[in-house]
């Protein structure tokens, strides 16, 4: 065990030192790398095809990816994930995987702790991801309002969701997968803070009214994915009590604040379901995703869909978690995330999270005095969007001059990537144009880091306008 621990640890130790890589284009990457099948290949060169998928991969152990709401793995995750895949069982039922499967439950119940403190009624399931934990929130929801829509069908089409405008893209996911249409996902206006406008989701559930459909759920984002902006919940729950509407808080990014605020515990205590993924901002690894709700009966039909004769033979605690699941066959996920959280504790998580919060403050200071950039709003969770000032682009005509800058931080991006040196990700809206997103999804990243990040995009300015 050692071994293997120190093995994990000190390949990580190297990553994290490591560039992270050069982006190559999927031709080049079909001509250097052996991809084709069919010849039996031997274990030197299985050897070598795996030396050369390790170097040709993105690093994301560099404190230089904050492109996407993950980055490294952390060293104790990434062993229990080791070991997880040596162990190879699946989580449907406890016989096949007990350990794993208490330990699941037991995470579920701290979590559900946090926001309703112990109850016997808090459920829910380890997800590959945030984007299923909405989509078990629509299950839920449309379980409670038609208790016998899993046999004998529903109206898909006459029912809508209410987002904000900027939620992530999985609720029209899950309304595809649910067999509404995605323009059944009515995006609600936001303010200038980025959050929902409750104004606009009054208006949103009389126009739906109007139009004869039902409002089936109403999703909170809490921490969104390009701006971190929280949806004020408890102002959503009030809404939502008028017509005893699922109220369900997708905290995949911002979720994690469960373990550092009090005043977010008890608003996200409104909601009747709650999803937090430890892959993001944790570093948990890949994936490691809970849905959570105290709506235990529903949620115990929601998916349930047989396999008594075969598989969930009845024991005496019906432990089994498979009925719950939209799998059969599902990975131990709960495993590296228990002996994650084992070894930090809740105060450990708690310190991320200020730590991560803290490292904000400075970004957000030095973006503030540095006249080379353009901080575009004050940062509420771990996400900073900014624009590099483009002095030149001064005198063009306006429409012009918007579309250099544009292409300006796009080519920026591109090149920082090209030559290995950051990749950071950008987004675009009509009032602000193309900026740069950062994400805090390094638990090791400090102002340094971020400093060097400025640097590079103010040299590849210069280069590309010498170009
Ligand atoms: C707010 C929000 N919800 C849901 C998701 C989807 O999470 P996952 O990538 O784990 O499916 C994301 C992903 O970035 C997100 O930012």
């Amino acid at each position: 065990m050692d071994q293997l621990w120190r093995n994990v640890s000190d390949w990580l130790r190297v990553l994290k030192g490591q560039a992270i890589g050069d982006h190559i284009s999927p031709n080049r990457l079909r001509d250097i790398y052996s991809l084709d099948l069919g010849d039996k290949t031997s274990q030197s060169e299985l050897n070598q095809l795996v030396y050369e998928y390790t170097q040709k991969s993105v690093n994301t152990q560099s404190p230089y990816f904050v492109n996407q709401l993950y980055g490294g793995i952390d060293p104790i995750a990434a062993f229990g994930e080791w070991i997880t895949t040596l162990l190879n069982t699946s989580m449907a039922t406890f016989e096949i995987a007990p350990l794993a499967t208490l330990m699941e439950r037991e995470m579920i119940q701290k979590i559900g702790g946090f926001l309703h403190g112990s109850s016997d009624k808090t459920c829910g399931l380890m997800t590959p991801g945030g984007s299923q934990s909405n989509l078990m929130a629509l299950l839920c929801a449309k379980q409670k309002l038609y208790p016998d829509s899993k046999e004998k069908g529903w109206l898909p089409n006459q029912h809508v969701i209410l987002v904000s405008k900027e939620s992530h893209y999985s609720f029209k996911k899950a309304a595809l997968v649910m067999g509404m249409g995605t323009d059944q996902v009515w995006g609600v206006e936001v303010d200038e803070y980025h959050q929902m406008d409750i104004e606009d989701l009054k208006l949103k559930i009389k126009k739906a009214k109007t139009e004869n459909k039902k409002v089936l759920l109403v999703g909170a984002t809490v921490g969104t994915t390009v701006w971190g902006a929280f949806d004020p919940v408890s102002e959503m729950s009030e809404v939502c009590k008028v017509d005893n509407t699922w109220l369900h808080i997708d905290g995949s990014w911002g979720g994690v604040r469960v373990f550092d605020s009090e005043s977010y515990k008890k608003e996200w205590s409104l909601g009747n379901s709650f999803t937090m993924d430890f892959h993001k901002y944790f570093n948990a690894g890949l994936l490691s995703a809970f849905f959570i709700t105290q709506e235990k009966e529903t949620f115990e039909l929601a998916a349930q869909t047989g396999g008594q004769a075969y598989i969930f033979h009845t024991q005496e605690e019906n432990l089994d978690l498979g009925p719950y699941s939209l799998q059969c066959g599902r990975r131990v996920d709960s495993f590296k995330t228990w002996l994650y959280w084992k070894s930090y504790g809740d105060e450990g998580l708690r310190q991320k999270v200020q730590d991560g919060l803290g490292v904000i403050a400075q970004i957000k200071a030095e973006l503030l005095q540095n006249k080379n950039f353009k901080l575009l709003h004050d940062p509420s969770f771990l996400n900073v969007c900014f624009q590099v000032i483009d002095s030149d682009g001064e005198n063009d005509q306006k429409d012009n001059n918007q579309k250099r800058k544009d292409n300006l931080h796009k080519s920026i991006r591109e090149d920082l990537m090209k030559s290995g040196a950051c990749y950071i990700n950008f987004s675009e809206n009509k009032k602000d144009g193309t900026f740069f997103r950062f994400v805090l999804s390094q638990n090791h990243f400090n102002l340094d880091h971020f400093k060097v990040i400025l640097d590079s995009i103010l040299k590849s300015k210069k280069t590309l306008e010498n170009f």
